[in-house]
């Protein structure tokens, strides 16, 4: 069945029927014949294919066309008479900042974004943001300097960044945003959370049946009293979850706060809630959390189960984590790398666990939460599902 849309497309309305699954990408180059945006890995990673939507950056491999009725759109043709991408452009090929081009339309596009909203970005700050587009013959020092002389004067931006806040103005009716909680999934609503708290409704820990499992093993460096020590503090066991950040004390099991994902400009920070649970006895433990990011109107759940047991004389912890992510936000990447990052996540929490018990270097930087980098991530995903599959054959 199809879908009708209508959206502004460089300027120009645009209507048509599309099917659910048609991705922005391919309506832009195929429907619309606007081949300046170019489709590289089609999993949200390398930021060739990215276009303005709403004024904001966004993946147009992984944003459904169904999904962007009324919205305002604009790629790299979008920008003929723009004085300041006149300029970006002038500077990339003074710089050198472009070879085969392939690149080049979401380099100018994430550019032209930098520029209009870090008017005062240097170059590891241009550096950071221009981490989710990747190119590969140029190099970037060209493309970080072109960025840089421009910052120098920038002519007026015509598009305005949107304040992040803001959520874009898709229709939420279409394919693709998160579903409702479903109803019998309220149990562990906690009515006395902190005033001013994202509202508390957990879901069921029994609701995981059908999610991804994931295991994890660590050897920790402290013996089974002393780490439980730690693992039953719930503010030092959130400390290690990597981008996790609570806004205000644990009270009840109940912990309220942040847990914020960046790749490059695709930024999202789940706010929500999440009950801790323990059980002396068998020295293990229960997390069952869910957030929602405003801005990509998606949902993260999650449950995270752990339990410490002796391992010579020290310990060993075992993690195992379920979790499903719907919205916008689960288009982004194939599952199986979804589950490489989680992976990733599951031995990031391991190591900082221990990088508190045996006082180590990383311990100085878990006291500042830092956001999952899903870049990262990515890559250590990327290379662990390379060397499995070649060990495969
Ligand atoms: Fe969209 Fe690579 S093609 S991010
Ligand atoms: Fe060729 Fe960037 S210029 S991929």
């Amino acid at each position: 069945m199809q879908t009708n849309v209508e959206f502004l497309l460089n300027g120009k309305k645009v209507s048509a029927a599309v099917e659910p699954r048609l991705h922005l990408a391919d309506f832009i180059r195929e429907e619309a014949l606007a081949s300046g945006t170019h489709i590289g890995c089609e999993q949200g990673v390398c930021g060739a294919c990215t276009v303005f939507v709403d004024g904001r950056p966004t993946r147009s491999c992984i944003t459904l066309a169904a999904a962007c009725n009324s919205a305002d759109i604009r790629t790299v043709e979008g920008f003929d008479t723009d004085p300041l991408m006149e300029a970006i452009r002038d500077s990339f090929k003074r710089h050198h900042g472009l070879q085969c081009g392939f690149c080049t339309p979401g380099m100018l596009t994430t550019a032209y974004d930098i520029i209009r909203r870090i008017p005062n970005a240097d170059r590891q700050r241009i550096r950071k943001e221009l981490s989710g587009n990747l190119c590969r013959c140029t190099g970037y020092a060209g493309i970080v300097d072109a960025i840089e002389d421009v910052l120098k004067a920038p002519p007026a931006a015509v598009i305005q960044p949107l304040e992040r806040t803001e959520a874009p103005k898709t229709n939420p009716d279409a394919p693709g945003f998160p579903e409702p909680l479903p109803s019998d999934s309220k149990p562990d609503a906690a009515p006395d959370a902190a005033p001013g708290a994202a509202s508390v409704t957990l879901p069921d820990p029994d609701s995981f049946g059908s999610a991804a499992v994931l295991t994890k093993s660590m050897d920790l460096s402290a013996g089974i009293e002393e780490a439980w020590q730690l693992v039953s503090d719930p503010e030092a066991i959130v400390a290690c979850i990597p981008g996790a950040t609570l806004s205000g004390p644990v009270k009840d099991g109940i912990a309220n706060g942040t847990c914020s994902v960046s790749a490059g400009p695709i930024k999202a920070s789940f706010k929500g809630s999440a009950r801790i649970r323990y059980v002396p006895e068998t020295k293990s433990g229960q997390l069952v959390g869910s957030g929602r990011d405003g801005f990509s109107r998606s949902g993260l759940e999650g449950r995270m189960d752990f339990q410490l047991v002796p391992h010579g004389r020290a310990s060993r912890i075992n993690l195992e984590m379920r979790y499903r992510l719907n919205g916008p936000l689960s288009q982004f990447g194939r599952p199986a790398l979804v589950e490489e990052i989680a992976n990733g996540l599951l031995s990031d929490i391991a190591q900082r666990i221990d990088a508190r018990l045996s006082g180590s270097a990383l311990v100085k930087q878990q006291d500042q939460p830092t956001s999952i980098s899903g870049l990262r991530l990515l890559f250590n995903a990327i290379k662990g599902l390379v060397r499995r599959t070649l060990s495969t054959h």
